[in-house]
């Protein structure tokens, strides 16, 4: 495999004679540079696990992205860049003296670019309305994560399930005008379910991200935790609801990622003692049939309890993908890339992994015994400084202090479910 460092050298070289073909003006003989740059940018990013220097690459991207979309400007190739900005929306003004009322900007009211701006997916927070219909959407979503520029690359296993989202979801132009001339259904609605820990937030996040990269258009990812969108005052939940979907009509192109979706998707002929369940669920199939027939929206939606959500929910979710415990294979993967530059010879990582497997741990289980496993490794350095590296020891010490979070019941219902929905 080609080092980085080779890969960056020959970077630099591409930018270098793209950059001056460009300055000259000689747009037809910068494109292959920039394209090659790019490419080459791609892959560097993709190995680079330093996340200072993936923010400083994203940031090169969208320069040389820039340039060249201007190349094709220049040459006639494309009418205008392709940029995912916001438009106006039919957003309902705040009513006055509601929280962020006083920060509400009109749609497309843009500000001066200015440095330090928080941009969320490429656009700017400034150009952004969270107070929809009087409600604040921004106490709703979820911005900060440290796994913000997780890509598949970075999913661990899950070859399949990564494979299903491509076929549905990365498609030129032919494959969309193909489907559209068929009559085919755009699939924008998708159901992540498995156990706890698992990692359907993890794997929503990378896809999202490689969504964004795929279409290169600054595609915005709005994360929602159900269970704070719920209300127990009758008409809140609902009205939650509509302010998300609404919020989300400012955007040409984004991403909507409802989390823990059975806090309010829960099954109305399983809930009959809550008189709150059967509207939050009628609403959500009003605001949903919108998505569906916008092929731009995608939703994604994820549950620990797939088999608690309404029927008419699910069966409009389609792909239902399953995200399932980790194999052995994947857990090894997890902890040679966690510990294996600092392993002693007497540990075998196959052996561990093997018994993580048996004993059921999901990928947040093994993350936390990794951390349980350092902590091991710090005390035995603060007794004595000559121990740097994880030994057995340490591993059967982590692996009495951590265990499984699976419940054999939980695990049931969910086999119950698969055998039930398996696509
Ligand atoms: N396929 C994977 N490869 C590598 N690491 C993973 C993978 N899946 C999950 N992880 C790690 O496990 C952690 C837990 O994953 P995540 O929070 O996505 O699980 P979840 O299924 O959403 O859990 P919950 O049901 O509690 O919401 C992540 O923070 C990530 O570090
Ligand atoms: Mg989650």
């Amino acid at each position: 495999m080609e080092s980085i460092n080779s890969l960056k050298n020959r970077f630099v070289e591409a930018k270098k004679a793209a950059e001056l073909r460009y300055n000259q003006g000689d747009y037809q003989g910068a494109m292959p540079y920039l394209q090659q740059a790019a490419e080459l940018l791609g892959e560097i990013y993709r190995r680079d696990i330093n996340q200072k220097n993936r923010e400083l690459y994203v940031s090169i991207r969208d320069q040389i992205t820039e340039r060249f979309n201007h190349c094709k400007q220049e040459l006639g190739l494309s009418p205008a860049p392709k940029k995912a900005a916001p438009r106006p929306a039919p957003v309902n003004k705040p009513a006055p003296g509601k929280p962020g009322s006083d920060k509400t900007m009109t749609v497309g009211d843009k500000q001066p670019e200015g440095e330090g701006k928080k941009t969320n997916g490429g656009i700017a927070e400034e150009d952004i309305n969270y107070v929809v219909n009087g409600i604040d959407v921004k106490r709703f979503l979820v911005t900060e994560s440290r796994e913000k520029e997780v890509l598949f690359s970075d999913v661990v296993g899950m070859e399949r399930e990564k494979r299903t989202v491509q076929r549905e979801l990365f498609l030129s132009e032919e494959q969309k005008a193909f489907k559209a001339s068929i009559g085919a259904k755009n699939k924008n609605f998708i159901l992540l379910y498995g156990l706890p820990g698992t990692g359907k937030t993890y794997f929503a996040m990378a896809l999202s991200n490689e969504l964004r990269q795929f279409s290169g258009e600054d595609i915005p990812f709005f994360s929602v935790i159900c269970t704070q969108v719920k209300s127990p005052h009758p008409g809140e939940t609902e009205n939650n609801i509509i302010a998300i979907f609404e919020f989300t009509k400012q955007f040409d192109r984004c991403v909507l990622f409802m989390d823990e979706f059975d806090a309010i998707g829960y099954s109305r002929q399983l809930a009959t003692g809550d008189p709150t369940v059967g509207p939050a669920v009628n609403t959500l199939l009003t605001q949903l049939g919108g998505f569906a027939s916008n092929p731009n929206l995608l939703f994604l939606a994820a549950t620990n309890c797939p088999y608690n959500l309404d029927g008419a929910l699910l069966s409009r979710a389609s792909p239902k993908i399953e995200v399932p415990l980790p194999s052995a294979q994947v857990l090894q993967g997890t902890l040679e890339r966690k510990l294996g530059k600092h392993l002693a010879p007497d540990v075998d990582l196959s052996a561990v992994a093997q018994r993580l497997e048996q004993s059921k741990f999901s990928n947040r289980d093994c993350s936390n015994l990794i951390e349980a496993i350092k902590d091991e490794l710090i005390d035995a350095h603060e007794a004595d400084d000559m121990i740097v590296s994880y030994d057995a020891n340490m591993i059967k010490a982590a692996l009495k202090k951590v265990t499984s979070s699976v419940k054999r019941d939980e695990e049931e219902k969910l086999e119950e479910f698969k055998a039930q929905y398996a696509e």
